[in-house]
């Protein structure tokens, strides 16, 4: 049987635009700073590649690997890293990319940990944003889409490891 492609929630074209656009955005924002991305793997990083790339400026990337406790799609709340930054980030203007925010827990945490670290400044962008789920309240400064309540994949996100290489967000069917 031939499996079945998720259904377009946004196409590669619609990404692609909403990404010049942040770019553009965040190109303003941080003229003067001192500009260090750090993604969240390893959903982030279709999402991080375009838009490094669109932003003009003179950057640094570095990358963290965090996984909140237990599994499906409840969660517990608590978060381990897995795989920290290379450098401090004192004297860094921080922009977290990451590929989703969801219930909130995650970015959550995060946020708290690099805050402790004193860098200059800490923002964050997300591609996806799905309100309805939020369990913890996190000040996003740049969104790409508001999505409902439907799990997603592609474009860097994943159903059980798969689907990351998609070009696009889509909507499983039968999950
Ligand atoms: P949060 O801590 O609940 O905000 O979860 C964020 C993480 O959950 C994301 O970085 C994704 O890895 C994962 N996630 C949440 N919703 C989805 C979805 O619809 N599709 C794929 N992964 C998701
Ligand atoms: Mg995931």
């Amino acid at each position: 049987m031939v499996e079945q492609l998720p259904k377009v929630l946004i196409s590669e074209e619609e990404i692609a635009g909403r990404i010049a656009e942040l770019g553009a955005q965040i190109t303003e924002d941080f003229k003067g700073k001192n500009l260090l991305m750090v993604s969240v793997l390893k959903g982030s990083v279709v999402f991080m590649s375009d838009l490094m790339r669109a932003i003009n400026l003179p950057l640094r990337i570095d990358f963290m690997s965090v996984s909140s406790y237990g599994s499906g799609v409840k969660t517990s709340g608590v978060v381990k890293i897995l795989q920290d930054l290379d450098h401090p980030i004192e004297g860094y203007d921080l922009l977290i990319v990451e590929d989703i925010l969801d219930s909130g827990v995650t970015l959550g945490y995060l946020t708290g940990i690099l805050r402790s670290r004193n860098p200059n400044s800490i923002k964050l962008v997300t591609l996806l944003d799905k309100p309805e789920r939020r369990q913890v309240e996190v000040e996003t400064d740049y969104v790409g889409f508001t999505i409902p309540d439907e799990f997603v994949v592609g474009y860097g996100l994943d159903f059980d490891e798969q689907y990351r290489n998609l070009p696009y967000v889509g909507v499983l069917n039968a999950i």
